[in-house]
């Protein structure tokens, strides 16, 4: 896994939703009762763009049509059957990194 700074968030004890760029990936970054999430920007049931949503119970809604992910694992909300990728968020010195693993290291760690 490689951690990768994102500069962009300079306050990441406020509420926020950004998407950012780190690994290749765009993500969903959001800071939600004092924590940061990282998570994939697209939502799975029709493409629709996780930044432009909104957070509600520990979720980040979908602004499209409303389906629900959990901010910690991901998850979609019971009867959708779905999930978004989520990443490992560290904090330091003030700078928020977030932990990506490459396709290649998932799959050498499947032969281990
Ligand atoms: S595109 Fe996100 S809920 Fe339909």
């Amino acid at each position: 896994m490689r951690w990768y700074p994102i500069p962009e968030i300079t306050d990441a004890g406020k509420p926020f939703i950004r998407k950012v760029k780190a690994g290749g990936r765009t993500l969903c970054l959001v800071g939600y009762e004092g924590k940061v999430y990282a998570l994939s920007a697209r939502c799975p049931h029709a493409g629709g763009d996780l930044t432009q949503g909104w957070c509600k119970d520990g979720k980040l809604i979908c602004p499209v049509h409303r389906y629900s992910f959990s901010l910690e694992t991901g998850k979609g909300s019971e009867g959708q059957g779905d999930y978004i990728d989520s990443y490992p968020v560290e904090i330091r010195d003030g700078v928020v990194y977030v932990g990506i693993t490459s396709f290649w290291e998932k799959v050498k760690q499947a032969f281990k």
